[in-house]
């Protein structure tokens, strides 16, 4: 089997570094704090947080994970919220006898062959209105004072704002801050966005929540990691090539697993070192695969957005400069604004401090051996 996985949270010995991290992130939340997690897409969030929940969990707090990814309406959330609420970690029973003093939903809890019981949820009301999701709202507080800690962790919560009709943002904040015993972490990815709902003044979430940035896993214990992982199947690595292959994915950990996968495959049954070469070939494999769908990707952006794009594909640092401008023959710096807001929102291109890149190393190269 191979190795390295990239399609799923990183877990087990899969997982590598982070100590640091997981501990401030376990402590915050005991000390009876909110945080706010963001760096962008698959710098390993989630998989840091599924760690930190393994230890609030042995340390008997209940756990909740919610996805903001799939909520588009009010009864989506709902619905998205009660599953999570009603997971694993917390009594089904306790949250359907809860949720029959909301009359606005009918719970069941039914009981599969192993006599483990599930739990659902349906609507009385045709629409589910912002009264019912203020309840719904309160039900970790109330998990919480009965005597159980509760930590809800919200990911890809820059989603929230999907729901910005119903002010949703304001509405959850109003409920959070009351709440004593349950704490929450909030995880991003739009780190753009992120920023801008912790740190304006003018937002509801302005300084609710500790803030922590996730950066890049330190190059060696990405080299440690590579070398033992390939080690285990008799294939050598050398720090030289280990350093490489960081270089090739700008040292993304969902890219650097990614390669280093294909890698192994190329040299599976019998390969015995990792070359440059092989690399190289790998990342043009890599490409060839997803090539039409960075061409759709591409073309169906407006001229000004593929310049702006190939101009941050080359060099992402002090994109609103003159001298930048000039020298990628762009227009004006509230031209380029406008554009790279644009491709954040989208998620193309991110941000790091105050360099911007193309969030896909691959598709960056794509651009650039097609485009130059
Ligand atoms: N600490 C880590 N150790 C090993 N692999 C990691 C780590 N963090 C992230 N990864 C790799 O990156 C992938 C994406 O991680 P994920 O947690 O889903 O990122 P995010 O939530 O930031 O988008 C994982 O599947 C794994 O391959
Ligand atoms: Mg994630």
């Amino acid at each position: 089997m191979n190795p390295f996985t990239y399609d799923s949270i990183a877990s087990g010995d899969s997982f590598y570094d982070r100590k640091d991290e997981t501990q401030r992130v376990v402590q915050t939340l005991l000390g009876g704090n909110n945080m706010v997690l963001f760096a962008p897409r698959r710098y390993g969030k989630t998989s840091l947080v599924y760690k930190a929940m393994e230890q609030l969990s042995a340390l008997g707090v209940d756990c909740v994970y919610m996805d903001w990814m799939p909520v588009y309406s009010l009864e989506s959330f709902a619905e998205q919220y009660l599953k999570a609420l009603s997971k694993k970690q917390t009594i089904p029973e306790w949250i359907a006898s809860h949720l029959s003093s909301i009359t606005s939903l009918r719970p069941t809890v039914s009981f599969d062959t192993m006599g483990k019981p599930t739990f659902s949820v349906d609507f009385t009301e045709q629409k589910v209105t912002t009264a019912t999701i203020a309840d719904i709202l309160d039900i970790p507080e109330q998990m919480a004072s009965s005597g159980r800690r509760v930590v809800v962790v919200m990911d890809e919560f820059q989603e929230v704002m999907k729901l910005s009709k119903y002010n949703m943002e304001a509405l959850l904040r109003s409920k959070i801050q009351l709440h004593k015993h349950a704490n929450y972490l909030f995880l991003g990815s739009k780190t753009h966005l992120m920023q801008n709902m912790f740190m304006r003044h003018s937002r509801p979430f302005y300084q609710s929540a500790s803030t922590m940035q996730l950066s890049l896993l330190p190059e060696q214990d990405t080299t440690r990691f590579l070398q033992e992982r390939f080690g285990k199947d008799g294939i050598g690595i050398r720090q030289e090539e280990c350093l490489y292959i960081m270089k090739q994915v700008d040292n993304i950990p969902y890219y650097i697993q990614l390669l280093s996968a294909e890698v192994w495959q190329a040299l599976m049954p019998n390969g015995k070192e990792v070359t440059r070469e092989l690399i190289d070939t790998c990342c043009r494999q890599v490409i060839r695969l997803k090539q039409d769908y960075y061409y759709e990707l591409f073309s169906r952006l407006a001229g000004t957005h593929k310049k702006v794009l190939l101009a941050i594909a080359k060099r992402g640092k002090n994109i609103f400069s003159a001298e930048y401008i000039r020298e990628h023959r762009l227009v004006a710096a509230s031209t380029v604004q406008k554009a790279v807001r644009l491709l954040q929102d989208e998620g193309i291109v991110d941000k790091e401090q105050d360099t911007y890149f193309v969030a896909d190393p691959f598709f960056r190269r794509y651009l650039l051996q097609t485009y130059e």
